[in-house]
């Protein structure tokens, strides 16, 4: 009998992921008989949950190697796991875990994601200038641990919720991580060598209650690199400011597909690829949507 190699993803809601789609394709191109299921686990039955993939039962009789964890578990996950890696720890999130002998260990793929996606699409973007960020969530923390892994002189996080901004720069140290102002955003793009937007506004416009990022990029400098990662519309309002003035963009689409690799990689060993035909599927997938 073949060796199913099973592993999942939690978070809540989950039917939009993406992540089965990704996983599935790679099961085919890199020969694994594997299952990747997406399960919708409200807060409350998180440890229920995650009881069930180690131990067998509700969820998973047998064979789990590991599973992502999505929004709104990617903290709350912590607690219940016997290991976390050091960087997860780090920026106090986690989004794959790895199961073996029973025992589970918490990695942050978004950070290699968020990394990969940028070097990938600008290989040379402007390393000897200052970042500015918006957002103080799961996805700036990631966002933020990845630049400080290069050269960049220092980061400028803006938040709607400053203290939010505050307790990131605090929690990721080395006074390379510096905190501005919402409002002070515009004036903060002069300058910049890449803009980041690490905050949901964009995403799913037409959606009740859903807004675009309000940024004036005017003031950029032509070499910037306007980063959304957002990629659902996969050129947001922003990107599309950004190409009017010809900066260079770099969507949200390359993030999601760089973490799972991530995580594939700590699952299986193996680095998959991201190739046109994946690019295509879930270009698909983000249109009949
Ligand atoms: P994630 O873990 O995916 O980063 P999150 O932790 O919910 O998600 O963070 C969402 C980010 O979007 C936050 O920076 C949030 O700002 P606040 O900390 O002030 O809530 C930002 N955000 C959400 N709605 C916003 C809005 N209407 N205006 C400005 N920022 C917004």
């Amino acid at each position: 009998m073949q060796d199913v190699k099973k592993a999942a993803v939690i978070g809540y809601p989950i039917g939009q992921s993406l992540s089965p789609l990704i996983h599935k394709h790679w099961h085919k191109t890199c020969g694994i008989v594997g299952e990747y299921q997406k399960y919708a686990i409200p807060p409350d039955g998180l440890v229920t949950a995650v009881h069930g993939f180690i131990n067998g039962g509700e969820f998973t009789p047998d064979g789990l190697i590991g599973f992502n964890v999505t929004t709104p578990h990617k903290e709350a996950i912590m607690p219940l796991l016997d290991h976390i890696a050091p960087m997860a720890r780090q920026i106090g999130a986690v989004n794959t875990v790895k199961i073996q002998q029973g025992k589970t260990t918490g990695f942050n793929t978004d950070i290699s994601g968020f990394k990969n996606q940028l070097e990938t699409i600008v290989p040379d973007w402007p390393k000897d200038k200052p970042v500015l960020l918006l957002g103080a969530g799961g996805a700036a923390r990631a966002a933020v641990m990845a630049f400080l892994s290069t050269s960049v002189p220092f980061i400028m996080v803006a938040n709607r919720t400053r203290e939010k901004a505050e307790s990131l720069a605090h929690d990721m140290g080395q006074g390379r991580v510096t905190v501005l102002d919402w409002a002070d955003r515009h004036q903060a793009v002069a300058g910049a060598g890449v803009v980041v937007n690490t905050t949901i506004l964009g995403m799913e416009l037409g959606m009740e209650g859903h807004k675009a990022l309000d940024l004036d990029l005017s003031l950029a400098d032509p070499h910037t690199v306007v980063y959304d990662i957002v990629y659902k519309p996969l050129e947001t309002p922003l990107l599309k400011q950004a190409k009017e003035l010809k900066l260079r963009t770099v969507d949200g689409l390359g993030m999601l597909v760089y973490q799972a690799a991530g995580a594939f990689k700590l699952w299986f060993d193996i680095d998959p690829a991201y190739d046109d035909t994946l690019k295509q599927k879930l270009l698909t997938r983000l249109n009949q949507a």
